[in-house]
């Protein structure tokens, strides 16, 4: 028995790093999964990963900040599944050129809000309805340590502003839609080597004074998505509007 048999899961971004390893975590559990991702050739590579393992899933390209095609995946994944009871808004990340709010480029700022925090309003938006209309389900977004600490958050504002927006957002969500038996919950990520952020590591790009307070060393992309398998199972039925550490205990030292 799977921990989401019978389950139904949307995840962004899912042709690489923490979104590729829950597509197939998630797959391994029973769940159905649409693998949306605007790198098409990951995305698909993510797909066949699934089905050489006797899963089940489908590649829909998206570009999270553009809602006719969050609207456009969610109707997809419908259309071959039959329903949708599980959304991970997993899409985000930094941009090399962000920085303080006294010098960071204007379109740098709205870039970083534009991908993150309303891209994951618009998976919101379109999977929430389709959820209430399963019965319920959960949604995972997608927060990181920055929405939780000052330090050493400032140097990354968009990135910063945009997490904690998440962080917001998950819980007055999941107020309103409780009545629904919609969860919404968040996983805040510390320093995750995915092949993206283990390239930093080798290049020295991460300032030694973070790294050395991720106080269990640096995550893999599976403790993230093992956070996610739990919020999106019925194991944590009892849990909503929480943001949840993922951080090597970086966000108590
Ligand atoms: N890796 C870390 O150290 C870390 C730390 C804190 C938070 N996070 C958060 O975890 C999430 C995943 O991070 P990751 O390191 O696995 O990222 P990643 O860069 O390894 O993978 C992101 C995936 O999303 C896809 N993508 C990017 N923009 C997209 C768009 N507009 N529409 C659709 N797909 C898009 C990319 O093609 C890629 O496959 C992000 O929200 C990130 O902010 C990661």
């Amino acid at each position: 028995m799977g921990r989401l048999d019978g389950r139904v899961a949307l995840i962004t971004g899912a042709g690489a790093g923490i979104g590729r390893r829950a597509a197939v975590l998630f797959a391994r559990e029973g769940a159905k999964v649409a693998v949306a991702e605007f790198a098409d050739d990951a995305g698909r590579d993510a797909v066949a990963e699934i089905t050489a393992a006797g899963g089940d899933a489908l590649f829909v390209h998206v570009d999270v900040s553009e809602p006719d095609s969050v609207e456009a995946a969610v109707r997809a994944t419908v259309a071959r599944f039959g329903k949708l009871d599980t959304l991970y808004n997993n899409v985000g990340g930094t941009n090399p050129k962000d920085g303080p709010v006294t010098d960071v480029p204007i379109d740098v700022f709205w870039g970083s809000l534009k991908r993150d925090l309303f891209g994951t309003f618009l998976g919101c938006r379109f999977a929430i309805p389709e959820i209430i209309k399963a019965g319920g389900g959960a949604v995972i977004n997608t927060a990181s340590l920055v929405a939780l600490i000052g330090k050493p958050a400032p140097s990354q504002i968009s990135y910063t502003a945009a997490k904690g927006a998440i962080v917001s957002m998950t819980r007055a969500m999941a107020v309103q839609y409780a009545p629904q038996k919609v969860r919404v919950n968040a996983i805040a990520p510390g320093i995750t080597k995915t092949e993206r952020v283990s390239r930093r590591l080798d290049e020295n790009a991460i300032p030694a004074a973070m790294l050395s307070r991720h106080l269990l060393g640096p995550g893999e992309p599976m403790d993230v998505a093992n956070a996610a398998l739990y919020l999106a199972s019925d194991e944590s039925r009892m849990i909503t509007g929480h943001t949840l550490p993922v951080d090597s205990g970086m966000t108590m030292s």
